[in-house]
């Protein structure tokens, strides 16, 4: 772990004040607050880039008797067999399926993939949600 560095910052108190209580019962002290926003900025630039490898989830909601959707599903996540990791499926009621899947991968890739499933007909809704393999952090 590197040297822990304390640092002065001016700041309207109104929006230290909009910040403090934002972050009332989740964080227990102001500067874990500041080092998560400094770290969210690093993992969006990251995102941005595109060719730091990123982990995840994506998230599908799809109609299960859509025809050919399952077979389509599982011909992409063998195709790119090395960015999925692992798959949640929860049978949400007769015809919906969700499926949580987590990826690993360069963001560029894990997006482009991403966006072939979203897209195929049946699937309702989906996200990829992406966070830093956390080693910079
Ligand atoms: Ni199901």
């Amino acid at each position: 772990m590197s040297n822990l560095v304390r640092f002065g910052v001016s700041i309207d108190e109104d929006l230290l004040h909009k910040f403090d209580q934002l972050n009332e019962g989740i964080y227990s002290n102001r500067s874990e607050a500041i080092r998560d926003l400094i770290r969210d900025r690093i993992v969006e630039e990251e995102w941005q880039d595109g060719e730091e490898k990123m982990t995840g989830s994506l998230t599908l909601i799809y109609d299960h008797h859509q025809r050919g959707l399952t077979e389509k599903m599982l011909q992409l996540q063998h195709d790119y067999h090395h960015l999925f990791k692992s798959n949640l499926h929860l049978h949400l009621d007769h015809d919906y399926c969700l499926e949580v899947i987590v990826v690993q991968g360069k963001a560029k890739e894990l997006r482009q993939v991403s966006g072939m499933l979203i897209g195929l007909k049946g699937v309702k809704h989906g996200k990829l949600t992406l966070t830093s393999t956390g080693k910079d952090l």
